[in-house]
């Protein structure tokens, strides 16, 4: 099944600092990513992702999802999505898991980046995992979000190197480097309609 959005515009959803997100902005900002950000969503009032998109001018809003029902939380995102007639929903740190009111309304519609080579290491703290199992490698990857937590099929990943001497903190510099390299190039290859699904294989096509 070939993926193709309807249109450019995406939803960035975040909960925390949003370098990520300031990473598509920058790409769209100098014509390298052909896309809209239509809104950003934070479920965490103090994110300076919000600040951010605030400050860049970017429609931003809040909500809530504190002591709320999952599903009641998603809904209201949801239609907030519908309303500015987003396409792509783009998971930027957003520390949340999207439940089936999001997936059935999003099918293939939902990206989100994790910093490890998954399957290994998904959950919080990948970078550290990573460290202290000794791994010789890491990474990052963009992957599709399906109900399995860190698990939907694998668009793009990069892989850098453990140095004996790293700290969580460098390790985590290395990885975020490429996150913000290849999060990009991943949004465009699935709103280019190049992401074809063939099982759990992600196929690109030139
Ligand atoms: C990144 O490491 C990303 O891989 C993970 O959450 C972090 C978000 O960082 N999902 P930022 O808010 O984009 O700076």
């Amino acid at each position: 099944m070939r993926i193709q959005p309807a249109n450019r515009r995406l939803g960035i959803l975040l909960s925390g600092r949003g370098s990520n997100f300031e990473a598509i902005t920058g790409r769209i900002a100098s014509g390298k990513l052909n896309a809209e950000i239509a809104i950003v969503v934070s479920n965490v009032e103090s994110a300076p992702g919000l600040e951010r998109a605030r400050v860049g001018g970017l429609p931003a809003v809040y909500i809530a999802s504190q002591h709320r029902p999952r599903e009641e939380f998603d809904r209201e995102v949801v239609e907030i999505l519908r309303d500015q007639n987003v396409s792509l929903v783009v998971l930027a740190g957003f520390m949340r898991i999207v439940g089936p009111v999001f997936l059935n309304t999003f099918p293939y519609g939902i990206l989100n980046i994790h910093p490890s080579l998954l399957p290994a290491f998904p959950g919080t703290e990948a970078q550290r995992q990573a460290l202290e199992y000794g791994a010789k490698f890491s990474g990052c990857t963009v992957h599709f979000v399906d109900d399995a937590l860190d698990g939907g099929p694998i668009i793009l990943q990069s892989a850098v190197p453990i140095l004996s001497d790293d700290t969580v903190e460098t390790l985590s510099a290395r990885i975020l480097k490429e996150e913000h390299r290849i999060y990009s190039e991943a949004i465009d290859l699935v709103l280019s309609g190049r992401c074809e699904i063939q099982g759990r294989r992600v196929v690109i096509s030139l």
